[in-house]
């Protein structure tokens, strides 16, 4: 039994403007204790797929598929049952600490929350835990007693890893954990989550744009453009030597840290990912492929197996014509 097994599954936002195919037939598996990195461009669909998994998706968006989290049905749940997994077994680490944290209230309280809602502990040994947590990533146990605005980006971030520690889950979701904060910080925090791999074994599925912070961290990764998954193999060769054209323009987009600009436009790529409402035709990333030729334009691609545990969706490479 895998940790996590998605398979087919596709998310469409219904809006004013018509439907929005956000994530289209995606399947993954995360093992126990396995790190799975998730990259791709701004809009390529990477949020809903983790936030599906937790169903914390809005209602406008349906969702089709199958997502297994140690073999139980998570579309098939009560929200009662959906309710009982989130903290417990599964948790998400989202970009901005700010948005996930609650001003007026302080950070100790905050991480202590999901351990005195899932699980019938004493106040002492909340308490005590919150302590513990705060060590593992990495800040003094005085640091509870802080409210969020006292405490740095960086600092908000590790409070954020910690909650989602707390009730020991089995699966970490970190959806742009480092995005947000400087290059030094960015550091601290990524060693903060890979010691934690080490430690206590915890699965994780790492979302980035950049190829290069995935590579370091994560068992496998995972390549996502326009709704699907373009690339998926072992993270150091995608990264070393990319298979799909996507993947190859993504992994010689050296970050330049403190250009926001970046994570939209990869270095030696033009334009953006197309919008999920008005897709191009065949090869969805034809517009932009330097390597393109006519049938990539009408002809529809998947994922195909390649050996050595990698896969690609793009003709030029199955098919040998390069
Ligand atoms: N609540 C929503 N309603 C409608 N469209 C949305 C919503 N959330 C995201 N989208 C659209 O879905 C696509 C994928 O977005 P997202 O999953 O956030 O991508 P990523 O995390 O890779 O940047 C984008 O085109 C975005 O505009
Ligand atoms: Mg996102």
């Amino acid at each position: 039994m895998s940790l996590l097994e998605i398979q087919d599954l596709q998310v469409t936002y219904r809006g004013t403007q018509g439907d929005v195919p956000a994530v289209r037939g995606v399947d993954l598996v995360v093992e126990a204790g396995q790190t799975l990195g998730i990259a791709g461009e701004s809009g390529c669909g990477k949020s809903t797929l983790a936030t599906a998994v937790l169903r914390l998706l809005p209602r406008s968006a349906t969702v089709t598929g199958q997502i297994r989290l140690e073999d139980q049905d998570i579309l098939a749940m009560t929200w009662g049952q959906v309710r009982a997994v989130r903290w417990a077994k599964a948790a998400i680490v989202f970009q901005g600490a700010m948005h996930g944290l609650n001003p007026v209230r302080r950070v100790g309280e905050q991480i202590g929350e999901p351990i005195r809602i899932h699980e019938n502990v004493e106040s002492r040994e909340v308490s005590s835990r919150v302590n513990g947590l705060l060590e593992q990533v990495g800040l003094p146990a005085a640091r509870a007693r802080a409210y969020p605005h006292q405490l740095s980006g960086g600092q908000r971030q590790r409070v954020m890893i910690a909650m989602a520690l707390a009730c020991r889950p089995q699966l970490i979701i970190a959806d742009e954990p480092t995005t947000a904060l400087d290059v030094m910080v960015q550091a601290q925090v990524l060693k903060v989550l890979k010691d934690l791999i080490n430690e206590t074994g915890v699965g994780l599925i790492f979302i980035s744009h950049d190829l290069s912070v995935l590579a370091e961290t994560c068992d496998r990764v995972a390549v996502m453009y326009a709704g699907r998954m373009v690339e998926t193999g072992p993270s150091q060769t995608i990264f070393t030597d990319p298979l799909h054209p996507y993947s190859a323009a993504l992994a010689g987009a050296f970050p330049r840290i403190g250009d926001p600009a970046f994570r939209y436009a990869p270095a030696g790529l033009p334009g953006d990912p197309p919008f999920p409402g008005d897709l191009p035709s065949g090869c969805t990333f034809h517009p932009r492929c330097a390597r393109a030729i006519d049938v990539c334009q009408t002809s529809d691609v998947e994922l195909v197996p390649l050996g050595l545990g990698r896969m690609a969706a793009c003709l030029r490479v199955s098919e040998g014509v390069l």
